[in-house]
């Protein structure tokens, strides 16, 4: 769509009614010491990890937006990614049941931040081998998109999406391992708005996400491997590392405001702003 053809209605719709309110895992040791996603590269600079992430809390504070600190656990490198920790909803946290055993030892710990921030820890509701992974789901408002393949297991987005009173679920199966968590290729800015990539699905999923998102943004691989899906959205301002100039005219076209935070370390890692960001307010799905 070219700007001329977008009317008022188009522009910065909705909005997502949540990300005003975030918790974020100081890394204070954070590192890439594995690999269990194709970007993990060793050689982190661990203060200038630290560095990007204090410069992240600046900006999404100065955008008005609530971040809740916590720090993470020498030898659980992954812990700075926050959004990986649990699905909160309401006062209800689902933690994550980690596919790899690198990062399952996060397992105890998570639990106990959220129980800290008096959240109801309550375990996925499926049999125990169905692995779960936050940053795999997204509510817009009572549909429950869950990404599954690599991380997360098909069963484990109906279970959760029963166990939130999500009144629908959007399952899409995720195929190229660069694009491992559905918060890497797919960036919801309303209910109706999103930035994704289509050949990040299996084609069957592509053509559910194109028929529930018209109107959403496709991106290129060429943009996708920026990490551009992996932007945060706060109010109408996109906080993100790096924005393709197609991407960013079609936000701008939108109405919407960018802030870019270089997130190099963190790319080591296969994450950016989204995963290093985890909403505690998404209110409970809306009851028809
Ligand atoms: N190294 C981490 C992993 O592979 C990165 C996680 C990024 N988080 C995310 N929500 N995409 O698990």
């Amino acid at each position: 769509m070219q700007a001329e053809q977008i009317t008022e209605h188009d522009r910065v719709p909705g909005g997502l009614g949540w990300g005003r309110r975030y918790l974020m895992v100081e890394p204070r040791h954070f590192t890439v010491s594995y690999r269990i996603n194709p970007w993990m590269t060793p050689g982190v600079r661990t203060e200038v990890a630290l560095a990007q992430w204090t410069a992240l809390v600046d900006t999404m504070v100065a955008l008005g937006a609530e971040v809740v600190r916590t720090t993470d656990v020498e030898g659980l490198p992954d812990m700075a990614f926050a959004m990986n920790g649990a699905f909160v909803v309401g006062g209800m946290a689902v933690p994550s049941r980690f596919r790899h055993e690198q990062r399952q030892g996060e397992e105890p710990y998570w639990h106990k931040i959220f129980a800290d921030l008096a959240l109801d820890v309550s375990d996925l509701d499926a049999s125990p081998d169905i692995r779960f992974e936050a940053g795999d789901a997204f509510l817009l408002g009572d549909t429950l998109i869950g990404g599954w393949g690599f991380r997360s297991d098909q069963a484990a987005v109906a279970a959760l999406a029963g166990q939130i009173g999500a009144a629908r679920s959007l399952e899409v199966r995720l195929v190229d391992e660069r694009f491992y968590h559905l918060d890497t290729c797919f960036c919801p800015l309303s209910e109706d708005l999103a930035l994704y990539v289509p050949a990040a699905f299996d084609p069957p999923s592509a053509t559910r996400i194109a028929a529930a998102f018209p109107d959403a943004l496709r991106l290129t691989e060429a943009e996708a491997v920026t990490f551009c899906a992996n932007s945060l959205l706060i109010g109408t301002t996109i906080v993100t590392a790096h924005l393709p100039n197609r991407v960013l005219t079609w936000l701008a076209d939108r109405g919407y405001d960018t802030v870019t935070v270089d997130l190099s370390e963190f790319h080591r890692s296969g994450g950016s702003a989204r995963c290093l960001t985890l909403p505690l307010d998404v209110p409970v799905p809306r009851q028809p």
